[in-house]
């Protein structure tokens, strides 16, 4: 069995040697203040995992204690079994009836500047409302509800109360396209949809109500409509179906209890894209996923009472159900929500935001980071930024350049910053450091957290020397994992589960250094990340072949200095059909529509063939050589048809 892998993705040419150790003012007061208390920690769950987990799940209120830690028959996982809990009431309640009631929980500002704040004891009560209003409206346990909303404190309060009643949510982002909301809908046979008038991006109106009245007329299954009224524009109300969010509320009774759910009870489905056209569902319980998502804010985001906590994604994607919403909330911390885009009115609008909230914690991606080095250094220098002690990073790897940069000119150098890294299946963050304990280096996510057993290994399942790329793999269950593909078990188990054994296959690359710290090296599958936003090439793909003027058409990833990742699409077209730059446009154009404006393609190049196999593969390794770099170099011995290669070269750029 080989131990290097041949595979371009998995050579790594990153050598970072820069070392920041934990500042000793911040490890002092750190909930984990060193590196032997990590480590500590982290032998004592390798040694006794189950009661490691049990002690931090004793840090949450449960209704009724479980009786087993944990029920491991790989894949299917139980924690917590027996247990009763409700996330709301622990991220809400629990500090609505204590002493933080008077405290903020969501501090939101819109785009055109308008800012709420409100307070446990206030969250506390629209959340019971709403709940009461779902009520009304027939939703009971288990039921799936789709919430289509832009960022506004409605949207975390339709989350929460949803979870109060066992109500299964399904966000979908408030950027996809209608198509992709029909789907989404469907798969989970969603039976009301929240929703708003519109949204605030860049200045200009979502038209949210509109897509979703567009949607549903291939959603039978929708039969309420909630619309919280956010930019006062005019929509069509369907008698029947929709109902006006102030106007149900009105009415709505103030009590309701927060239901003592089973441990394992679900709680959401999140969409993420795969390897297949047919975007994926995970399935998250409330348990586990409640204890992980707590801890894990604790320790990475080292909180504290006194903290104003912001994380930038939106709560359509799952940082913003885990670190937006439910795990900072556990932690009775405040979470501030903005609506709008970074650079709107200009260009400093996060840094100003930051200090108008005197924000203490602040968690975005690398793609909004590497934007913020392109406007230019003298919007951050506008503003004082003093009130931070803390930065983090999510979605993606991050070069080492923006690492520094944002250490600098954000956290002015005394900020630590953690490289976090996660996925919509791991449900929590799984590897990063502990800000008071672990040395940072830029761009590493440095050490799996207390709990979790991460390993670098070959195809065939066997650790790679240090040094070398591999796979990431996960060989120990931890309780925010996944459950399940809604509707496709199956899938599930193949996907992450059958490669190697026993473990989780998690599809990205990486490699783990001398001192034990990990490096992510991007994905090794047909999935790519386009802004810290995982979109699989074969979706793309279908949206265009569905084109009626597209024979064939094949995506791939290359680098691209602001995304992450571009895409580039090479299209075959159906035979009486004139390559033009206008067809391009519109194809692009499609393919928003179809998917949204996450999944344009970058670059469209019309070619005569596409490079196969003998058994009709689409060699997308040669398609990305070409995009990246404008040339074929690689093994071409599998290829069916050689002159394919002449004609992609003479395919013309997008
Ligand atoms: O490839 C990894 C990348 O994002 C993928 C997960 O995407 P998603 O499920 O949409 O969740 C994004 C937010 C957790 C991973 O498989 N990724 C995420 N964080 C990092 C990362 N790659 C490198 N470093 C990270 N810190």
């Amino acid at each position: 069995m080989s131990t290097t892998l041949h595979d371009p993705n998995l050579s790594s040419t990153l050598r970072e040697h820069r070392v920041f150790a934990p500042p000793p003012e911040f490890a002092a007061k750190a909930h984990v203040k060193s590196l032997e208390e990590y480590e500590a920690l982290y032998q004592r769950s390798l040694d006794d995992p189950e009661g490691y987990w049990a002690d931090v799940a004793r840090e949450l209120h449960w209704f009724t204690p479980w009786t087993k830690v944990l029920e491991w028959n790989p894949p299917w996982v139980k924690w917590f079994v027996g247990g009763k809990i409700n996330l709301c009431y622990n991220a809400v309640d629990r500090h609505a009836l204590g002493g933080r009631k008077d405290k903020t929980a969501i501090l939101w500002e819109g785009e055109p500047g308008e800012v709420r704040r409100l307070s446990f004891a206030e969250l506390h009560a629209e959340v019971q409302k709403f709940a009461n209003v779902l009520k009304g409206l027939g939703i009971k346990k288990g039921d799936r509800v789709a919430i289509y909303m832009g960022m506004t404190p409605e949207l975390a309060i339709a989350l929460l109360a949803c979870a109060r009643l066992g109500a299964i949510h399904s966000v979908i982002f408030g950027g996809f396209a209608a198509h992709a909301l029909v789907d989404r809908i469907n798969d989970a046979a969603c039976c009301a949809v929240i929703t708003q008038d519109g949204s605030w991006r860049r200045g200009q109106e979502v038209h949210l109500k509109a897509i979703v009245d567009e949607a549903l007329e291939k959603c039978s299954s929708v039969k309420s409509v909630v619309v919280y009224r956010r930019t006062g524009s005019e929509v069509t109300m369907r008698k029947g179906r929709d109902h006006w969010w102030h106007e149900v509320m009105a009415k709505a009774a103030p009590e309701c209890p927060a239901e003592p759910l089973d441990s394992e009870d679900p709680l959401y489905i999140l969409y993420t894209s795969g390897t297949t056209g047919k975007p994926k569902g995970l399935v998250h319980t409330t348990g586990g996923y409640a204890v992980q998502t707590y801890i894990s804010s604790k320790l990475v985001f080292d909180l504290r009472d006194e903290d104003v906590y912001w994380c930038t994604a939106d709560v359509g994607w799952v940082t913003g159900h885990s670190y937006v919403v439910y795990g900072i909330l556990q932690n009775g911390v405040t979470t501030l929500m903005y609506e709008g885009a970074p650079n709107y009115p200009e260009p400093d609008r996060m840094w100003k935001i930051i200090d108008d909230h005197k924000v203490s914690v602040f968690y975005t991606a690398p793609t909004a980071i590497r934007a913020c080095i392109k406007w230019g250094d003298q919007y951050p220098q506008r503003h004082k930024l003093d009130s931070l002690r803390l930065l983090g990073s999510v979605g993606e790897p991050i070069n080492p350049e923006a690492w520094m940069w944002y250490r600098e000119k954000i956290g002015r150098s005394k900020c630590p910053v953690v490289d976090t890294w996660w996925q919509t299946e791991t449900g929590s963050i799984m590897i990063a450091p502990l800000p008071g304990a672990i040395p940072t280096k830029p761009g590493s996510a440095t050490r799996p957290l207390p709990g979790v057993v991460a390993e670098v290994v070959t195809r065939g399942g066997q650790p790679v020397p240090v040094g070398s790329g591999g796979l990431l793999v996960m060989r120990r269950p931890w309780p925010s994992m996944a459950r399940t593909i809604y509707n496709d078990p199956e899938r599930y188990q193949s996907q992450y589960w059958s490669a190697i054994p026993g473990s989780y296959l998690s599809g990205d690359g990486a490699r783990i250094d001398q001192d034990g710290d990990f490096w992510l090296m991007g994905r090794v599958d047909d999935v790519i990340n386009v802004s810290g936003h995982r979109l699989g090439t074969m979706e793309v793909e279908s949206a265009l072949v569905a084109h009626p003027k597209v024979a064939e058409a094949a995506v791939v990833g290359r680098p691209d200095e602001l995304k992450g990742q571009a895409i580039a699409a090479f299209v075959t077209l159906e035979g009486s059909q004139k390559p033009t730059p206008e067809l391009k446009q519109e194809l692009r154009a499609w393919v928003t529509q179809q998917i949204g404006a996450l999944a344009r393609p970058d670059d469209v190049r019309f070619t005569q063939a596409l490079p196969k196999t003998r058994s009709g593969k689409i060699m997308r390794r040669l398609l990305r050589e070409l995009a990246s770099s404008g040339e074929i170099k690689g093994d071409i011995s599998t290829l069916e048809d050689f002159s394919v290669i002449a004609r992609l070269r003479e395919s013309d750029e997008g």
